[in-house]
Order: structure tokens, then sequence, then C-alpha cells
């Protein structure tokens, strides 16, 4: 069987969570391969709503299992909180969470040299989550990390302390107060929460659900701007989070990939820093983020808005091989009189139709302009009875990018979902 991977073709919060949560009942599995708590994926289904940050979106599906990969990097006491928060309602986690050993650990020195850092970089911060991503993963490549397999080890003690003790020394780099025993306690408690669940040789093992003709869906966090190679470089996340980091984040070779899920909103949102070609600082952009209801599931900052990028989403197209597109959000843009879309760019008075190297404010997005739709489309379960416009937006984007659009959210809830 093949490994289907999900993922944001944009700058993260598609709506990726809900998306899984409506496809787990179709795998064995579920699994995430990058990125950590900076991730917010949000579910909503029997009037509740949750947001899962490092376990995956099957976590409510009585017979998913849920794999946390190990290209994730994870935080002691962020997963013991989401536990907490979820273990009542979600399927049985001790049977059904299962951990990498090879996922890196988060320390509380990661988070506050995060801190540090981003503070030390002034006006020209990432807008960093402030979760520890960048330092863990620099300690990852650096080959200083912590792993979950080192919890088990009887020396695991030591080399934590090694490690913090080398973090220390960094922060004397930087003017900046911690406190690091606020979050020891805290983080140890999670240590000894982990080792209650099933830690694994991930790699081993879903290559063998693979071996016995079970699917798996692999949920990515972030989107395809926020990849650390291809993104909006310096203004990206610290791992892959393109199609290709499935393979290295689960241990999955690329012949094994089937269906690749890519999923955009109707309109384009970014948290955070860095450039945003189609931003709007409008009536239009506020009119979005309200009726979006655009605020970080992590953060609670607030997420820029702006108009549909089909540049961005013919090259994470590209990146990532999408074979189905997946678009949320459309119900956002219910009453709008005119739907814009860009199509190409202005740079320096040149027309391009590709993603330029300097992603910066001398991109001018060249529009088309789309009639919109005045109905709600919240409550529609069928393609045809969908707006005749909106008909005409969904094919007018097919056509443009060359892939099919084989699902349209229109709401949040996990049944406000159109099959096509
Ligand atoms: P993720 O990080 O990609 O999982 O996305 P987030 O959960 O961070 O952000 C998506 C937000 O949009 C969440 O609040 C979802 O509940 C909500 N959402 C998802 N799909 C739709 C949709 O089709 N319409 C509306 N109105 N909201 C949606
Ligand atoms: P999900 O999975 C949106 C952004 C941050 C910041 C940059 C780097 O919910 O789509 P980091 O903490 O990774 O060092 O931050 O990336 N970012 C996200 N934006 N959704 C996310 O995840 C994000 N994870 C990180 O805002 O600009
Ligand atoms: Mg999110």
């Amino acid at each position: 069987m093949k490994l289907d991977v999900l993922l944001g073709l944009q700058w993260g919060d598609e709506g990726k969570g809900k998306i899984v949560d409506v496809l787990s009942p179709n795998y064995k599995a579920i699994a995430r391969f990058q990125g950590g708590p900076n991730a917010g994926h949000t579910l909503k289904f029997n009037d509740k709503k949750y947001v899962l940050h490092t376990i995956p979106s099957g976590v409510f599906r009585d017979n998913t299992e849920n794999i946390i990969g190990n290209g994730v990097v994870i935080d002691p006491i962020i997963i013991n909180k989401e536990i907490t928060k979820i273990e009542n309602d979600a399927s049985d986690l001790k049977k059904h969470l299962l951990i990498s050993k090879k996922a890196h650990l988060i320390l509380p020195t990661h988070r506050i040299l995060d801190a540090a850092q981003e503070a030390a970089k002034g006006k020209d911060k990432i807008g960093s989550t402030l979760k520890g991503i960048s330092p863990t993963y620099t300690d990852k490549i650096g080959r200083n990390g912590l792993r979950i397999g080192d919890i088990l080890s009887p020396n695991f003690m030591d080399k934590y302390n090694k490690l913090i003790e080398k973090h220390k020394k960094q922060l004397k780099h930087f003017d900046f107060e911690y406190d690091l025993a606020e979050f020891e306690k805290g983080w140890f408690e999670g240590i000894e929460l982990i080792k209650k669940f099933k830690i694994i040789d991930s790699e081993i093992y879903i290559n063998k659900l693979l071996d016995e003709e079970n699917n798996i869906l692999a949920e990515g966090a972030q989107g395809t701007l926020l990849d650390v190679e291809f993104g909006s470089y310096p203004f990206v996340t610290s791992s892959n989070t393109i199609a290709a980091g499935a393979c290295t984040g689960l241990g999955v070779a690329p012949n094994k990939i089937g269906e690749v899920y890519g999923i955009f909103k109707a309109y384009c949102t970014r948290v955070g820093s860095g450039p945003f070609p189609t931003e709007l600082f409008d009536e239009t952009g506020k009119r979005m983020q309200d009726v979006g209801n655009e605020f970080g599931a992590t953060t609670g900052r607030p997420r820029r808005c702006g108009w549909l990028d089909l540049v961005i989403l013919k090259y994470s197209i590209m990146l990532n091989g999408v074979t189905q597109l997946v678009i949320t959000k459309s119900d956002v843009l219910s009453g709008f009189e005119t739907i814009k879309i860009a199509t190409s760019y202005k740079v320096n008075g040149e027309e391009i139709d590709y993603l330029p190297y300097e992603i910066n404010e001398k991109i001018e997005p060249i529009y088309t302009e789309l009639q919109g739709w005045s109905q709600d489309i919240s409550k529609i379960q069928s393609f045809s009875e969908l707006p005749t416009n909106f008909k005409i937006f969904i094919q007018y984007v097919e056509k443009f990018v060359g892939v099919p659009i084989k699902f349209v959210s229109v709401g949040p809830k996990r049944k406000e979902m159109i099959f096509i």
C-alpha cells in the first residue's frame, strides 16, 4: 500500500486538521512527519472544538492509529497539556498514540533560546511561535539533540544536563533574562507521561503497516511557503514541510508515496513576519479576517489576509507533486461582489509567471477578477447545488493549475464538506 500525504500549499493554517479528521476513517494510521507545537490544527464536531499541536488529527477516530514520526519535535510540557485536554474524548490514547524513538525533544532552554534569538533580531524577527522550533532543529542538524529514545536510557539525566549547560553558555551571549526552573518541573512530568505511551521504531512500524496493505496518511504541518528550503526564506520554519519531508520525516521511500492532497484557502493568510505579495491592508482584508476568524490557533495572533495567489499555488503544486486539491474557507468569500485572484506578478516593469528569488514589496500582483456569489454556501452538501459563480471560480483555479479540486470545505465543522 502507499503513503498518502496531506499538506498545506500556502503559509499554514489552510485547514489541514479539519480535513485529516474528515479523511481519517479511510486510514489505518495518521502520521505527523515534521514540525512540532508551532502547529495548531483545529477540529470541530459534536459542538466541540479541539486544537492539536503535536498529536495527529486522527485521534478522535476509534480505529485509527496516530503516529508522531521521527521528523517531529516534541515538547513534553505541551504534549502533556494536549493529552489532558483531549483524553476524555479521544480514542484510547495508550493504544492508539505511538511516538517515534527518533523524534527530537524540545528542551526548556530551546524555548528560551528561541525567545532570546527573536528578541535580538528586533524588527527583523521571524515572528516565531516561540515554541523552540528553530533551536531544536538546529541542535538536531548540529548533532547535539536529545531524542525520545534517550529518555529510556540510564544516562538520560547526564545527556540532558550536558545540553542544558551548552545552552546556558549560548544564552550568555544574549541580554535576556530567564527562569529555567519555571519550565523544568512540568518538562520532567511530561517526560514521565510520554514513557507511558508506545515508544516505537516508527520507520520500521510504518513500513510494516504499508507492506501489510494498510493505508497511511501523512499529515503535514505549516505550509509550503514556510518550508526551510523553498519557502520565503528566512521567514520560514525550520523543517521540510513539503511532500519530500514525509519521506525523511517517516522513513518512507519516495516510490511508496501515493496521493498527495494539497490544501489551500480560497484566499491567503499569513501569521508572523515575511513577504506576502497579495496581502490586503484595507477593509477587504479586514473582512476576510473577521468573517474567517483569522486568529492563530497556537498563538492567538491576528493572521494577515489577502487574495488567493495562483503563482504561489502553482509553485507549491510543483514542489509537492499534488494529485488532488482541497479548497477550504470558500464560505468566507460569500457576499463579496467580486473575487480577485493573482495570476502573475509585475516586477520592475516586467510580467513574470513564477515566484522570484526575492519575494519583496517590489512584486505587484496582477489580478483576474471574477464575479462573486451572494448565497451562504455553508449548508450545501453537493457540488451541483453550489452557486454558478462559485463553480466558475473553482473551474478557473483547476484549469489554471492543472489539478482537480476534489474536496470543498464550506465551514469549520466535520460535516461541512462537499466531495466532488
Ligand atoms: P491548520 O493549521 O491547517 O489545521 O488550520 P487551523 O486550524 O490553524 O486554521 C483553520 C481555521 O479555519 C480553524 O479555525 C478551522 O476551524 C477553520 N476552518 C477550516 N475549514 C474551514 C472552512 O471551510 N470554513 C470556515 N469558515 N472555517 C474553516
Ligand atoms: P500550522 O500547522 C501558520 C510560522 C510562524 C512564523 C514562522 C516560524 O498550524 O499550519 P516557528 O515557530 O516555526 O519558528 O515560526 O512560521 N508558523 C506557522 N504559521 N501555521 C503554522 O502551523 C505555523 N507554524 C509556524 O508564525 O512566521
Ligand atoms: Mg494552524
